[in-house]
């Protein structure tokens, strides 16, 4: 099944051509990699699967997103709806300055849940399942401020996870990690790719070489290949694709 059909889509921020002509489809319950060089619009392209775009003035999309087969720029999609059910997590930890409890319980409280019983079972599995519970049970009501930059992106990453969303968008939520710290997220992306479909920016190619199931390659706006992440990475078909991985340029 597949959880994202994009068709002949293009995005023009102004006057300036950021995505040509995009068509891919995205699998649900997988984890996909977007690689290429800075300024390719790789978070141009995950920005608009939940229409964070539409926050910037001047932008133009045409083509067709669809989310489970509806067009997301449809008059009848209520776009908070659409932002519950396809989360982010960006590349710096974004935590909000107020304690590790309250982050996790922001997005169920405005979705109008008030039962402190519901909210202590919801803060306690979301952050079980971004695995940091065992680091923050003893401090929940201790600013997220506190904590290291791995905690606070797994942190915001059980923020996310917190509304139940079914897509997580990812991106490069390592680049400011350690190696450790790197390889908890990414153990957690595989183990949560069980129950969410995960689109993953990163400019680590071993990153998505380890995790992925499907890679997709972006070059100067344009989608150069996708495919099955070993058979990208072994056989790449384009060779701008191989010269990327191969590290030639990039
Ligand atoms: N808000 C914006 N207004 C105008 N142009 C933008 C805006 N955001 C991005 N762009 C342009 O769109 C193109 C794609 O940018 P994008 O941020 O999507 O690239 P990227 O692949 O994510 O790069 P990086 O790997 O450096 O994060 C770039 O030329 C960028 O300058
Ligand atoms: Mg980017």
């Amino acid at each position: 099944m597949n959880v994202f059909s994009i068709e002949n889509m293009n995005l023009w921020y102004g006057e300036s051509h950021a995505l040509k002509d995009i068509n891919l489809d995205i699998e649900e319950k997988s984890i996909t990699a977007l690689i290429g060089p800075s300024g390719c619009g790789k978070s141009t392209f995950i920005k608009s699967l939940n229409r964070m775009n539409d926050l910037i003035p001047n932008v133009k999309i045409e083509g067709n997103i669809k989310y489970k087969g509806h067009d997301i720029y449809s008059p009848d999609v209520d776009v908070n709806e659409l932002r519950r059910e396809i989360g982010m997590v960006f590349q710096k930890p974004n935590p909000f300055p107020m304690s590790i409890y309250d982050n996790v319980a922001y997005g169920p409280r405005t979705h109008g849940i008030r039962s402190k019983a519901m909210l202590d079972e919801i803060v306690e599995k979301s952050l079980q399942n971004a695995a940091i519970w065992d680091e923050v049970k003893d401090r929940l009501k201790k600013s997220a401020l506190g904590l290291s930059g791995g905690q606070q992106q797994r942190l915001c990453i059980a923020r996310a996870l917190a509304v139940e969303p079914r897509v997580l968008l990812m991106d490069e939520p390592t680049s400011a990690l350690d190696p450790i710290s790197t390889a908890k997220v990414e153990e957690l992306a595989v183990e949560l790719k069980n129950n969410y479909s995960i689109i993953m920016v990163t400019h680590n190619m071993q990153q998505a070489a380890r995790i992925s199931d499907y890679t997709a390659f972006f070059f100067l706006g344009e989608l150069i290949e996708m495919s099955n992440t070993d058979l990208l990475f072994s056989k790449p078909s384009d060779k701008r694709t191989e010269d990327y991985i191969t590290g030639r340029f990039g």
